[in-house]
């Protein structure tokens, strides 16, 4: 069976995981770029001013994904590399990166996503309070216009805020991410409120300053659990457990650092597409929320396009004889990829569902995918069949949601190739190409060549053995 016609086959990456060139051409420092340099934040001591080199061999890795046959490639802009102040005076050199990085992409007949944000802000509003800064919403609406007006005459698609759940929960209560704050949660909670408004406020400029209809989405973790069986208990508490916000959905999740807070999908996207904060967080967060008016509601929930789901696990879960949600534990020697995480296609199968059902906005699957143990074999070829195998159980999976209705409108595989994996530093291989760090040489994996072949046939090729 195949797709519908035009599903949009894709993969993505970031501006930090893989450009390097860090300081090159102009560019301003990231809190990424200071964040790497503290001793200790990173596992390996790995930071970013390398990466996959992807500034200077773009050319390269377009002819590789035209190789591939991708039909669209998620790309983020670096905003200190176009404003090395955060605001005020452009690089020029930094944005004609980006205006040959898209010509290239349009040359070679694939369709760029250009993300706004995928969490390296600049240094200098890092050094004016960055997120807590009252004027952080109205900075990034600055360097929103700035890059539509230079890029959306050839750009259409575009998408807001990379998980904000991470950038604000493991970035700045946890202090795991950049720039490393450990917020109380009052302070947390003016970051969140001004990040959305962010987002809002750059949907406003993108609609105001684009030369042409533009079709923009939002990106945020998508948390998700699987009804352990087709139960219409099962299924409700699942929903309910996606849909609440409460001190019990964050055990549930199994995590007690702080930010497991903020890992919900509503404070983040009930704003956005129902126009409030849900009423059990707000309930939940009490007097640590900060004020807010109807006129920030109203910027925040700006129309959007589509609802990108990133997504790569989730527990499955039954309704306890409680009433509660009983998430399963993994069986023994259930398969985990080497981040640790747990296999589970059924995200793509009941997550679009749930949020289809609340939301009712076309979805892409906007990440998705595994790192893996890969190296080069001594054939000089990278064989990853776990991967293969993990994309195409999560597409089958993906297949039948659409089959039962959910509007999909497509798939990005995370990631195009091998790169930077925030605080694990280059232990984590996520690519369809592998990157030999030390060379630098580019090298398709089997999954690749797999993964054009699901596109040539338009998903067809998935039901073949
Ligand atoms: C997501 C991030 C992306 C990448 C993948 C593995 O949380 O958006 O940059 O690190 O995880």
């Amino acid at each position: 069976m195949p797709f519908p016609k035009d599903f949009v086959w894709a993969a993505s990456a970031a501006s930090y995981q893989i450009e390097g060139a860090v300081g090159q051409d102009g560019a301003g420092l990231s809190v990424w770029d200071t964040f790497c340099t503290k001793p200790g934040a990173i596992l390996t001591g790995d930071d970013g001013s390398v990466a996959c080199d992807h500034y200077h061999r773009y050319k390269e890795d377009v002819a590789i994904m035209k190789q591939m046959g991708l039909k669209a490639y998620r790309l983020s802009i670096s905003w200190p590399r176009v404003l090395p102040d955060g605001t005020g005076k452009p690089n020029e050199k930094g944005l004609a990166f980006y205006d040959a990085l898209i010509d290239e992409l349009i040359a070679a007949g694939i369709e760029p996503y250009v993300t706004l944000f995928h969490w390296d802000y600049p240094q200098q509003l890092f050094l004016k309070d960055g997120w807590l800064n009252p004027k952080s919403s109205d900075w990034f609406a600055e360097y929103t216009k700035l890059i539509i007006e230079r890029l959306s005459d050839r750009v259409k698609n575009w998408i807001t805020l990379n998980e904000p759940q991470c950038f604000v929960g493991l970035g700045h209560m946890d202090g795991l991410h950049a720039p490393g704050l450990k917020l109380a949660m009052p302070d947390a909670l003016v970051v969140a409120h001004n990040v959305l408004l962010a987002h809002g406020k750059a949907v406003r400029t993108i609609r105001e300053h684009a030369k042409q209809t533009p079709t923009v989405g939002y990106a945020p973790v998508a948390v998700i659990h699987t009804p352990a069986t087709d139960s219409p208990g099962d299924i409700e508490a699942c929903k309910k457990a996606m849909f609440t916000v409460s001190e019990a959905t964050w055990k549930e999740i199994g995590n007690d650092i702080q930010s497991s807070l903020f890992r919900n999908n509503t404070w983040w996207m009930d704003p956005i597409f129902l126009g409030h904060y849900p009423q059990n967080a707000l309930a939940a967060y009490g007097d640590n929320m900060c004020a807010y008016s109807q006129t920030d509601m109203d910027i925040i929930s700006e129309k959007v396009d589509f609802l990108g789901l990133n997504s790569y696990f989730g527990p499955r879960s039954k309704l306890h004889e409680d009433g509660n949600i009983q998430n399963l534990p993994d069986p023994t020697g259930h398969v985990h990829t080497t981040m640790d995480w747990p296999r589970n296609p059924d995200i793509l199968y009941w997550g679009p569902k749930f949020f289809y059902e609340r939301y009712n906005v076309p979805i892409v699957i906007t990440e998705n995918g595994m790192a893996n143990m890969d190296w080069v074999h001594f054939d000089g070829q990278v064989h990853d069949p776990q991967r293969i195998d993990y994309i195409r159980r999560h597409l089958l999976r993906l297949r039948d949601t659409i089959d039962d209705g959910v509007d999909v409108r497509g798939y990005f595989y995370w990631s195009i190739m091998d790169n930077f994996e925030w605080w694990h530093g280059y232990s984590q291989r996520f690519g369809l190409v592998f990157t030999d760090y030390e060379t630098l040489k580019r090298i398709p994996k089997d999954s690749a060549k797999w993964y054009s072949q699901v596109i040539a046939s338009n998903g067809e090729s998935l039901d073949k053995a």
